[in-house]
């Protein structure tokens, strides 16, 4: 069905939405599949109340090396990067990816593409192919719904990752950076035709803070597609370390604009 990537600036709350998004979607009755494509931060799984992370499907193509040794022939023989078959299935349902790459629990699951271990591990590029590669080949059923967890900035979108997704949230914080990176993302969009975009603000503490960054996106062109209060328990979950389960304040936030998304 739906395949949603969330992205914004550094710290505005996307993993934070991925997880209230997959608890609120799943309650709805859909299967959730969640992608961590985020190669530097890592723990949206303790944000889904796992207790571990999954093996990245990096491992399943033979790790950053092996994704850039299938890559540095094509670049040789003058082949474009887009056409490699990184994973040998043309099509990938949830059932085929191999238990120890997904965790699952009540109609949530997630996989990841794959982290940046050690500081000299360079270059994020072969996660992205993995990313865009894997999304592309996933298919849905009617009632399943993936939702991508990606990286901060806009790199992503200069890998092409749009092909292979449905719609874009960016998480927008009471920020002025925030705002930029929502307009250069919507840029990027833009140029490269992607038909579903919105903005989702988020740590909202006012309905006037609400109001006045609406305003700024509107200038900018950007659609809201709603907001999400400022939750000290959101917060505090993240401090320790702990799950983030859906408030009835968020739930309410959630239920303005979910059906719309899906
Ligand atoms: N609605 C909210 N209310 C209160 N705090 C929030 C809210 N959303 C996010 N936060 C806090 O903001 C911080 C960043 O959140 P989160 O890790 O989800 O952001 P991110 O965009 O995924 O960050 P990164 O770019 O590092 O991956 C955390 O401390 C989190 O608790
Ligand atoms: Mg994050």
């Amino acid at each position: 069905m739906k395949k949603l990537i969330v992205c914004g600036k550094g710290g505005s709350g996307k993993s934070s939405i991925v997880a209230l998004l997959a608890n609120g979607i799943c309650h709805r009755g859909y299967g959730v599949l969640v992608v961590d494509s985020d190669e530097s931060n890592s723990g949206l799984y303790r944000m889904l109340g796992f207790d571990r992370a999954p093996s990245p499907l990096m491992e399943l193509v033979g790790g950053k090396k092996g994704i850039k040794q299938k890559m540095a022939p094509k670049f040789s023989a003058g082949e474009s990067e887009p056409q490699m078959t990184i994973l040998a299935q043309d099509e990938i349902w949830i059932a085929d990816i191999p238990p120890q790459h997904m965790l699952s629990r009540d109609g949530i699951a997630l996989v990841s593409i794959g982290k940046i271990l050690q500081s000299l591990e360079g270059c994020a590029c072969p996660m992205g192919v993995l990313s865009r590669e894997f999304l592309k080949k996933l298919r849905l059923k009617d009632n399943e719904v993936t939702i991508v967890d990606m990286e901060a900035g806009v790199e992503h979108f200069g890998r092409g990752i749009e092909t292979s997704i449905d719609s874009v949230l960016i998480v927008v914080e009471p920020s002025f950076e925030s705002l930029e990176l929502a307009e250069k993302v919507n840029g990027f969009a833009v140029s490269i035709g992607v038909d579903n975009m919105w903005a989702i603000l988020n740590k909202i503490t006012s309905e006037k803070l609400a109001l006045k960054l609406k305003i700024e996106l509107t200038k900018r062109n950007i659609a809201v597609i709603g907001s999400i209060h400022y939750d000290t328990e959101i917060f505090e979950a993240c401090l320790e370390g702990r799950p983030i389960y859906n408030s009835r304040k968020t739930t309410e936030d959630l239920d303005k604009f979910l059906d719309s998304l899906l």
